[in-house]
């Protein structure tokens, strides 16, 4: 096992990626957080709620291939958004473990039918009831559920305060990862 800052290939596609299109990413702490739990967890199933160009999902797909086995779904709502997410799997090497769809993640995860091991949420902090809801409805028992920039919407940390089983991580002022 590595960390997620040891892999170069990734390092390299994802910082173009954050260069090419500032502020839109997801920080690199909570890539290579989010890295280190498929790992440690040994999640097999992983969904993604608003992928934008992939560096999270490029992560969540490396952990999953580095656990020798797996598959990431990341839902994007927006079309080009999605082809790049496809193409930097692609570039990656990493498209056989992630699958990009495209639609409103209100209506997709409501649609699926089968449970995650880690499901990360962020599309934007105004949707994020509506998708905590929809998630723990597909979250896995002992699944771990984590929600970028959480802050900007306290209902849900209050609420995941208080349904969710532990609170097991809370940084960078807006983190949250509960199981
Ligand atoms: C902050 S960006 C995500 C960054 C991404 N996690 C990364 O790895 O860089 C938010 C993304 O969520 C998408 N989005 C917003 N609302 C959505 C929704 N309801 N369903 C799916 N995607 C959504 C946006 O199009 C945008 O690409």
């Amino acid at each position: 096992m590595y960390f997620a800052e040891e892999n170069e290939r990734l390092r390299k596609i994802v910082q173009r990626i954050a260069e090419a299109n500032p502020g839109k990413v997801t920080s690199r702490p909570v890539d290579a957080l989010l890295y280190s739990v498929v790992r440690a967890s040994g999640a097999e199933r992983c969904l993604e709620l608003g992928a934008y160009e992939g560096t999270t999902t490029l992560y969540l797909a490396q952990g999953v291939a580095d656990n020798d086995g797996g598959r990431v779904t990341a839902v994007e709502i927006d079309e080009s958004n999605a082809r790049g997410a496809r193409q930097h799997l692609e570039e990656a090497g990493l498209e056989e473990y992630a699958d990009v769809v495209v639609g409103d993640s209100r209506d997709v995860v409501s649609g699926l039918d089968e449970e995650f091991d880690l499901i990360f949420v962020d599309t934007t902090p105004s949707q994020y009831l509506e998708d905590y809801d929809n998630a723990r409805g597909v979250l896995a028992e002992d699944g771990v559920l984590a929600f970028n920039k959480a802050n900007d919407e306290p209902e849900l940390v209050q609420r995941a305060r208080e349904e969710m089983e532990a609170l097991v991580f809370e940084e960078y002022g807006s983190f949250l990862l509960a199981q």
